[in-house]
């Protein structure tokens, strides 16, 4: 590990070196206060190339490097657009995508050299860099290689506001003001990424978050919230394991074949696949577990934030979040939960379109208890108690109890930030 990073720090500062003159250019060109930062620290003052970048008092400003921390089908795109939407926010959506595709699709004697610590590490390695504003770093990882830091397949790039407007696409002025475009607006108007420029944009934003549903327990994180040259905030998502197995079900129906068979039949075919749900249970309730208990590298930098809680209340809990990260919350924020939670729409589309965010957030939180049934909700309660009992999630004792949506199954809880 700590060569692994020594070799980070040597790949950043070289690519620092050799980006200095693009960012001095940018900087200059720039009309306002260039307001992006890096934290710098003496341990880098060896180094001309840091000292250069380190002289200048704008790199001094507080950047926050924003993590939503989730698993998949919890909510994060919704919630990862509550930071999209703030235009001092860099936002990147799941850039670890790339290196798990690399890994996976890597020969096979590379792979057995590539344990799950190593997937881990590269992960880690990958958000330092984005977090420094290197997007160089992804040509490692993104397939076909890009050529000239040109690349047509970032993952999710529309999912970007920074990715989709100025400086990094001329042509994304005005329509990305209002609202998210959908997926195949961005590449078809804006053409290829420049590397190059989405580096450049990120240095002219004051924060970076990433949304990640690929780092299985917020331990893992560690080396990064104790990393100086961050100021990491980790907004741990959960959600109720019963709902995202329902929704899992829905957005990858050729995947959870056998549990729609279940489902439908009422019956648990033989085939069905129990350890996805459990490892996720496992995961979140390990991470909130030490979260929790408040260990030392977590203080300041660990939110826990029930996807239902959002969904239920979304400005407060937005206001909750901008709160403990540190960053003033815009307008354009609460323009975008205006227009996108409590519409009159009357059913929810998050099952038309994977991915979609735009929906009645509160009827979509608790729309899986009239999509599954009974016998599938008892297994996954019975395989998750833990984390329903952690989280406060109420379990169900019948069919009538599960369809009946006039009680809630969201305990009231506070999950207070580890100070
Ligand atoms: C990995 O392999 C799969 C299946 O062959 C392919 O669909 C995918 O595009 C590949 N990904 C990359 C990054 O090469
Ligand atoms: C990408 O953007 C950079 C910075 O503006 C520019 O110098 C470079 O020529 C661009 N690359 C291509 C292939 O257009
Ligand atoms: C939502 O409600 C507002 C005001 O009640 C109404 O003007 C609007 O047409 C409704 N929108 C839809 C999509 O039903
Ligand atoms: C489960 O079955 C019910 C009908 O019995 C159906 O309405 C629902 O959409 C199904 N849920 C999933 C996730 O396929
Ligand atoms: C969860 O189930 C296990 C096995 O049935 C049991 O030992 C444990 O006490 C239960 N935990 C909670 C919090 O209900
Ligand atoms: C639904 O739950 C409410 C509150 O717990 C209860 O008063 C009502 O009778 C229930 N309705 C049905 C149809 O069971």
């Amino acid at each position: 590990m700590e060569c692994s990073w020594k070799t980070v720090l040597l790949l950043v500062c070289a690519s620092l070196g050799v980006q200095y003159t693009a960012i001095r250019t940018l900087r200059d060109s720039l009309s306002g206060p260039c307001q992006g930062s890096y934290r710098c620290r003496s341990r880098h003052h060896g180094d001309s190339r840091w000292a250069a970048l380190c002289d200048d008092n704008w790199m001094e400003l507080p950047r926050k490097h924003i993590l939503l921390f989730a698993t998949t089908r919890s909510g994060s795109s919704f919630t990862g657009q509550l930071l999209n939407q703030h235009p001092g926010i860099f936002y990147v959506f799941e850039p670890l995508y790339h290196v798990q595709q690399a890994f996976t699709n890597s020969s096979s004697r590379l792979r057995r050299t590539l344990d799950r610590r190593a997937l881990l590490g590269a992960y880690r390695d990958l958000l330092l860099n984005l977090y420094t504003c290197d997007l160089h770093f992804m040509e490692n990882y993104i397939r076909p290689e890009p050529q000239d830091h040109i690349t047509s397949s970032f993952f999710r790039r529309s999912s970007s506001h920074a990715l989709c407007s100025p400086p990094v696409c001329l042509e994304g002025a005005d329509a990305t003001a209002s609202d998210l475009p959908d997926e195949t607006w961005c590449p078809k108007k804006c053409g290829v990424l420049n590397l190059t420029l989405a580096s450049m944009s990120c240095l002219s934003k004051r924060h970076v978050a990433i949304k990640t549903v690929r780092i299985p327990e917020v331990g893992d994180l560690r080396t990064l919230t104790e990393d100086p040259r961050l100021d990491l905030k980790i907004i741990h998502l959960v959600r109720d394991p019963r709902a995202i197995l329902a929704s899992r079900m829905m957005a990858f129906s050729d995947q959870f074949r056998a549990w729609k068979i279940w489902n439908a039949t009422g019956r648990q075919p033989r085939f069905v696949d129990l350890s996805q749900i459990t490892s996720t249970c496992k995961d979140m309730t390990a991470s909130a577990e030490t979260g929790l208990q408040k260990p030392a590298w977590l203080r300041g930098r660990y939110l826990l934030v029930r996807y239902e809680d959002l969904a239920f209340n979304p400005v407060a809990k937005t206001d909750e979040i901008y709160k403990f990260v540190g960053v003033e919350m815009e307008d354009r924020v609460r323009t975008w939960i205006a227009k996108n939670t409590y519409s009159n729409v009357s059913a929810p589309s998050e099952w038309n379109y994977r991915y979609s965010t735009t929906r009645n957030s509160r009827a979509t939180a608790e729309n899986w208890r009239l999509r599954l049934g009974f016998d599938i909700v008892r297994t996954v309660q019975s395989l998750c108690n833990e984390t329903l009992a952690l989280l406060g999630y109420k379990q169900v004792h019948s069919a009538a109890e599960l369809r009946n949506l006039s009680h809630t199954l969201v305990e009231r809880r506070t999950f207070q930030p580890v100070t």
